[in-house]
């Protein structure tokens, strides 16, 4: 089988975790590197985070980081959610994994570079890296396969009525991406509120009982807890393992496509992914928009991606 080869650029982040945790030992995924951004939490935290949570997965897979701050404006965390450390809950043994030494944004450019244009990027925080990289050295922009990114929505946001976090947590950089004019998925909330982690899903993924499901536990436990608190959701919605699920089984989401873009200019709506849903404007679909998901199957997917845990 040929394996599809990702870069896994992210801001862990519980939910973000999961998605590391899945794509890492996929076997239709060669999972090259992940890289990291400011976003849930500082960059401090962010990368220690993924170097954390793959060093308890037991997985041998270079972390990089990236930018600590968005392109334009000020950073935004959301400890609201994740907590302190932007991964509260866990509690991780003394960390050996060391960082990478080169930066995220020369990562992807050497990837994208040397590669034969069979790089997926898929990110799952704010898309600052991607865009850094593509402004640092355009020729990478052509040698991207796809961008799957979590993030935005047509409906409604989770940060302001308009804007998703990711978005609007760097729009410039978004408004980068999505101007690039290569195939782009669009996982946003429209598809990932629908993944809601109750208590019988944790049940159902601690009764595995390996390394990936204790980590779950550990993670939604605290992800539960203040999602209900800022949300009111009884279950945490598991945004960011939408990307993976769907790269290893496209069957799990319905996409549309749309011409999508950014707002950077507005104050209200600053940070909207304005979606044509019906095709007024007439413009040309610039992203596939992900309108649907298959919420037993994403939860199958998860399941089978934590058993693999177990394997030798
Ligand atoms: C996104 O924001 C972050 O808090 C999550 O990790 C996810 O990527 C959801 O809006
Ligand atoms: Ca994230």
């Amino acid at each position: 089988m040929e394996k599809t080869k990702i870069i896994l650029d992210c801001d862990p982040g519980h939910d973000d975790a999961v998605a590391i945790m899945l794509a890492a030992r996929e076997p239709s995924l060669e999972l090259l590197g992940v890289s990291v951004v400011a976003g849930n939490q500082t960059l401090e935290n962010t990368q220690r985070n993924a170097r954390n949570v793959l060093q308890w997965l037991g997985a041998n897979i270079p972390v990089y980081a990236g930018c600590d701050r968005p392109m334009v404006r000020d950073k935004v965390i959301a400890a609201d959610i994740h907590g302190s450390t932007g991964l509260d809950g866990p509690v991780f043994p003394p960390l050996t994994k060391k960082l990478e030494p080169e930066h995220a944004v020369q990562f992807l450019i050497r990837s994208l570079l040397e590669s034969e244009g069979d790089i997926t990027v898929v990110t799952t925080g704010p898309m600052t890296n991607l865009a850094m990289a593509m402004r640092l050295e355009p020729r990478i922009t052509e040698k991207i396969r796809r961008i799957v990114l979590m993030g935005g929505s047509f409906t409604n946001g989770n940060v302001t009525p308009a804007a998703e976090f990711n978005i609007i947590a760097d729009a410039e950089a978004a408004s980068v991406c999505f101007r690039s004019g290569r195939p782009i998925t669009m996982v946003g909330l429209d598809v990932t509120r629908k993944a809601l982690c109750y208590p019988e899903i944790v049940e159902r993924m601690g009764r595995i009982g390996n390394r990936a499901s204790n980590l779950f536990v550990a993670l939604m436990g605290h992800f539960c807890k203040t999602q209900k608190q800022v949300f009111g959701w009884e279950g945490g919605p598991l945004h960011d393992p939408v990307t993976i699920a769907y790269l290893i089984d496209p069957e799990v989401l319905v996409t549309k496509p749309m011409n999508v873009q950014i707002d950077i200019r507005s104050t209200q709506s600053y940070g909207r992914t304005n979606c044509d849903y019906y095709g007024y404007q007439k413009l040309p679909p610039t992203a596939d928009v992900a309108v649907d998901i298959d919420v037993a199957r994403f939860w199958d997917i998860v399941e089978t991606g934590l058993r693999r845990y177990s394997e030798a």
